[in-house]
């Protein structure tokens, strides 16, 4: 089956989607993007990556290019057309098009906008029951991380060590020894005595969607939460260890570095978060795509 990308007005054949050779997101990373896990053809979550969308728009002073509840319908018909029942859809918004130039264009300079969709959510059953290693790198991204912008070169890089080092994902590591998050998820620990762990949210992380359900999961579960800053060697030592994004859900980390994560095998409680969000996605949080 062929699939169909949404740029700028059209629904394309993706082999003929593209952009202009002007266009601000490719010469300058001059944009915003998000990712939305789509289950049972539902959108997950979808009012907090809209709310997250728009946020990220108004701190580059990027207009939305349509309502909210028009986007809602573009991403609804991408998903539609590659039948995606269980997948991601992709969408882009970056400052259009004009002659390469730093500063802004000017104002009638319209927005680009594309979207994508593809099939298959989150790693197989293997690694979900093994557990994945992460390898610590230094962090070297901007000071707005908590910005969704598309440039990811630094996450890129990371990334790619990672893959280098068989490892599935790179935990970020700031000047103090901290750990901020990984390239394209957030990071979390359980301490010895039970309490899950994670960075308080600001400019050095991005405001998870999944991190901000699985908080709010784990408070109604009775479990105990901080949201604070761990260190490399608090991780080592810590009792489960775990990270979250659209695409990974909550995914056991059972190695850092050449550290293993207590036993080595996926906790009890990334076990329970994991059963949680899998009941969330299906019902509370599968939405309507209208409902942006
Ligand atoms: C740097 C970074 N942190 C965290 C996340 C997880 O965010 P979400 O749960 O909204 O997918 C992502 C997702 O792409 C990310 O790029």
């Amino acid at each position: 089956m062929s699939r169909i990308a949404y740029v700028n007005g059209s629904y394309l054949p993706h082999a003929e989607a593209s952009v202009h050779v002007e266009d601000r997101g490719l010469q300058f990373s001059d944009g915003v993007y998000e990712v939305i896990a789509v289950l049972g053809g539902r959108p997950v979550d979808l009012t907090g990556h809209m709310t997250r969308l728009r946020r990220s728009l108004g701190e580059l002073r990027i207009a939305l290019p349509m309502s909210p509840r028009c986007l809602g319908v573009v991403l609804r018909e991408v998903t539609r057309r590659n039948k995606v029942r269980d997948g991601i859809v992709y969408v882009q918004v970056n400052r259009g098009v004009w002659r390469r130039d730093h500063p802004f264009p000017p104002e009638t300079v319209a927005p680009s906008l594309m979207v994508t969709a593809r099939h298959g959510l989150g790693p197989g059953p293997a690694v979900i029951e093994s557990g994945v290693r992460v390898v610590t790198v230094p962090d070297q991204r901007w000071a707005r991380r908590d910005i969704k912008s598309v440039s990811l070169l630094p996450n890129v890089m990371a990334k790619q060590a990672a893959r280098e080092a068989d490892a599935y994902e790179a935990w970020q590591v700031d000047d103090d020894g901290l750990v901020t998050e990984g390239t394209s998820t957030n990071a979390w620990i359980v301490t010895p005595d039970g309490t899950l762990v994670t960075r308080p949210l600001g400019a050095d992380i991005l405001a998870g969607i999944t991190r901000d359900t699985l908080l709010a999961l784990a408070r109604a579960d009775g479990i105990p939460v901080e949201e604070r800053a761990f260190t490399v060697a608090e991780a080592k030592a810590a009792r489960e260890a775990f990270l979250s994004s659209t695409t990974s859900l909550a995914l056991a980390v059972v190695a850092i570095d050449d550290a293993p994560v207590a036993n080595g095998a996926p906790g009890s409680i990334t076990t329970r978060l994991r059963t949680l969000y899998l009941d969330h996605m299906s019902g509370v949080g599968a939405g309507d795509w209208l409902a942006a």
